[in-house]
């Protein structure tokens, strides 16, 4: 390998680094880079520059989270300085530390109820890749039990499916996310994978808020309006109209909303109202496996219901390997293609359905008792 090879790989190692600080992974989840490159005073500029000025990015990370990174950041760089004539921490970074480590503590509610700015970065090596930013409030999680308020590895790996082999299932497509969170996924749909209008909608009026303000934060808020939408209730009647403008839908996004077979019935009656709007409807649903029983539920419910359901084969790559939104392969996660026609392939042969009804479907939503308990 040539020296100028062996620099392309330091630098895309410091790129990595950066994405993933600014997606606020858990610093022991983050490779810093070798002591011989970092210490270079182009490399310190340009982390400090890329990673903590505030002059240059709009969003940084949260304040206590910076202050982790960077003292382990001088941690190594002062381990890497051998010669006192030649090695210098920059004065950037010395200083953005000194202003850290001033910052005002803050109490245990402040900290539960801050919403943080994460920044996701697509799985792209371009040079000015695709970013969204969400505000978070992970810590909510634990307080009240609403699972909303972080986004979930399954919505990054659809992210990752959508922005690579998926964009046509969301080029000029008007969408609607069920479950949707803090509509990370929505929200990567209307800014960079070319929706025509995003309707984010979840059960909580209290993440729907915040989805709100993330679609402004990425100056689209012209095509991403929030709803509330409870499964299995009448507020699905109210997704058609956006003011006075009858609204129709090409594509349904969800991801990670499939752990409470108890919810199963009411979803499958939001979606039989959603497929009876529009037969040629599809729906991308991402899923961790946790359970394989909850997801059989979910499938076998979806059989009851006459969807045709396909899994979209797509290797997920080892974390290591992730160049952007960056996901856990702790559990697999499935995406699955569901529809309610068959649809026929390019030689004109049918999709093999994964589930398919065995009798004709007679409209109306059928109960499915669920097969596990939760
Ligand atoms: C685990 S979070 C997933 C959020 C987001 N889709 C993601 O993957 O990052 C599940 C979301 O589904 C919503 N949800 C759960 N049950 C629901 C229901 N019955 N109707 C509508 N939304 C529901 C929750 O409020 C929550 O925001």
């Amino acid at each position: 390998m040539s020296i100028g090879e062996d620099l392309e790989g330091f630098q895309l190692q410091l790129e990595i680094f950066r994405r993933k600080y600014l997606q606020m992974l858990d610093p022991n989840e983050i490779d810093f880079p070798m002591e011989w490159f970092i210490k270079l005073p182009a490399t310190q500029q340009w982390i400090y520059d890329h990673m903590f000025n505030p002059e240059k990015i709009k969003t940084l990370p949260y304040p206590d989270y910076a202050f982790r990174i960077l003292k382990r950041l001088l941690y190594i760089l002062e381990a890497a300085m051998k010669d006192p004539e030649e090695d210098e921490i920059s004065d950037d970074l010395a200083n953005c530390f000194a202003q850290l480590l001033t910052r005002k503590a803050k109490d245990g509610l402040e900290l539960i109820q801050e919403k943080r700015p994460v920044t996701y970065t697509a799985p792209v090596l371009s040079g000015d890749p695709p970013t969204v930013t969400i505000l978070e409030a992970p810590n909510l999680l634990t307080s009240n039990g609403d699972t909303g308020n972080r986004t979930w590895d399954a919505a990054l790996f659809l992210a990752t499916f959508l922005s690579t082999d998926g964009r046509h299932f969301v080029q000029d497509k008007s969408i609607l996310e069920l479950g949707a969170g803090l509509g990370f996924v929505s929200v990567l749909c209307g800014k960079h994978l070319g929706a025509r209008h995003v309707l984010v909608t979840d059960a909580s009026e209290g993440v729907l808020y915040t989805a709100q303000q993330n679609a402004r934060l990425n100056g689209i808020d012209d095509i991403v309006n929030t709803s509330v939408l409870e499964w299995g209730t009448q507020d699905v009647d109210r997704v058609y109209h956006n003011g006075d403008e009858a609204v129709s839908y090409d594509l349904l996004l969800g991801s990670d909303m499939l752990y409470q077979p108890r919810d199963f019935p009411a979803l499958m009656s939001t979606l039989h109202d959603l497929f009876s709007h529009n037969p040629k409807l599809q729906m991308l649903i991402s899923s961790a496996v946790r359970r394989e029983e909850t997801l059989d539920s979910f499938l076998h419910c979806c059989r009851k219901n006459f969807f045709h359901v396909e899994r979209v084969l797509i290797d997920p790559l080892p974390e290591k390997e992730q160049l952007g939104f960056f996901h856990s392969t702790f559990y697999e996660i499935h995406i699955y293609l569901i529809t309610k026609q068959r649809r026929l392939m390019t030689n004109g042969r049918e999709f093999l359905d994964l589930m398919l009804g065995d009798h004709e479907d007679t409209g109306g939503p059928k109960t499915c008792v669920s097969e596990t308990s939760d």
